[in-house]
């Protein structure tokens, strides 16, 4: 049984068209289908690692509109705890507008709306929530003195500290030394380090302090670095619908093999099974696997 998650992050809804193609800049495409999914990186992970079987509680926030009363609905209906989730008064909430191309591949554009609103106060506020979580999931879709105020106090109550640096942004040594497990996907990775080489990248984060970086690759797997050395584990072959929400069904699931007290190298399989199933079908949340189908994927 997994020790309780408690993710704190965005919670989005999701705008997307079908496009043959992504547009280039100045152009105007017709697309094909519109729908709207539930999304957000926060609100996905939260939903990954629920319908994986764990207790998970999520603070963030939403506004007082209808898109926010949705998004809410959502996580609840996963067994998500919301008491820590805020309805802001005037700020709307969270949008992505997000074309998605043929062969899955997409691109995201997040309006923040509520997801900027959350202060470090407001985590500060839900301590309460930590007190039991076994790992403390965080990307970077919320301002950064609310992500490091969770940092602070998830080392605080023995948690695991995991950060999905995504969308990537600079990062200081200081939050850095709160994190166990830094999970970038390669782009973020590049971005993070300032370089343009992926190993000498990992080297400069573990240079920095990083304790664990564990880097989704897509379909290569996903990498584990650590000062003691790096570890792969193979990706599995699917056929792509709509990659949106991949990197989020790995870091649930990854979550939660590590807090149920798995090996990293167990937890890395765990995730890449998630995340391959998250890619054969459409939305963010509507894709992310139950436990059931994770299991079945890893011993096929
Ligand atoms: O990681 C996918 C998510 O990124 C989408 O659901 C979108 O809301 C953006 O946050």
């Amino acid at each position: 049984m997994s020790k309780p998650i408690l993710v704190v992050g965005s919670l989005n809804m999701d705008l997307v068209a079908r496009v043959a193609r992504h547009p280039r800049v100045g152009e105007t495409l017709l697309g094909g289908d519109f729908q709207t999914f539930p999304g957000g990186k926060g609100a996905n992970q939260a939903v990954a690692a629920a319908r994986l079987g764990a207790a998970v509680s999520m603070i963030g926030c939403v506004g007082s509109d209808a898109f926010g009363a949705a998004l809410l609905a959502a996580v609840e209906k996963d067994g998500v705890d919301t008491a820590f989730i805020r309805r802001h008064p005037a700020a709307a909430s969270g949008v992505a507008l997000i074309t998605v191309s043929q062969d899955g591949q997409n691109t995201i554009v997040v309006a923040a709306g509520a997801n900027g609103q959350l202060t470090a106060q407001d985590v500060l506020s839900a301590e309460a929530a930590f007190e039991d979580a076994g790992a403390v999931v965080l990307q970077l879709e919320i301002p950064l003195p609310a992500v490091e105020a969770a940092a602070r106090l998830g080392r605080k109550h023995g948690a695991m500290v995991l950060l999905n640096p995504a969308p990537a942004q600079p990062l200081s040594d200081g939050l850095l030394a709160l994190v166990d497990y830094l999970i970038p996907n390669q782009t973020e990775l590049l971005h993070l380090a300032g370089l343009s080489d992926p190993d000498q990248a990992a080297r400069a984060l573990l240079e920095r302090g990083v304790r664990n970086l564990v880097v989704t690759l897509g379909e290569q797997g996903s990498r584990w670095v650590s000062p003691v050395g790096q570890k792969d584990a193979p990706a599995f072959a699917v056929r792509a619908v709509d990659t949106v929400a991949a990197g989020d069904a790995f870091v649930g699931a990854f979550a939660v093999a590590l807090a149920e007290g798995r090996p990293v190298l167990e937890a890395l399989r765990y995730g890449n099974a998630a995340g391959a199933l998250a890619v054969t079908r459409a939305g963010a949340q509507p894709s992310l696997p139950t436990r059931i189908e994770v299991e079945k994927l890893l011993h096929s």
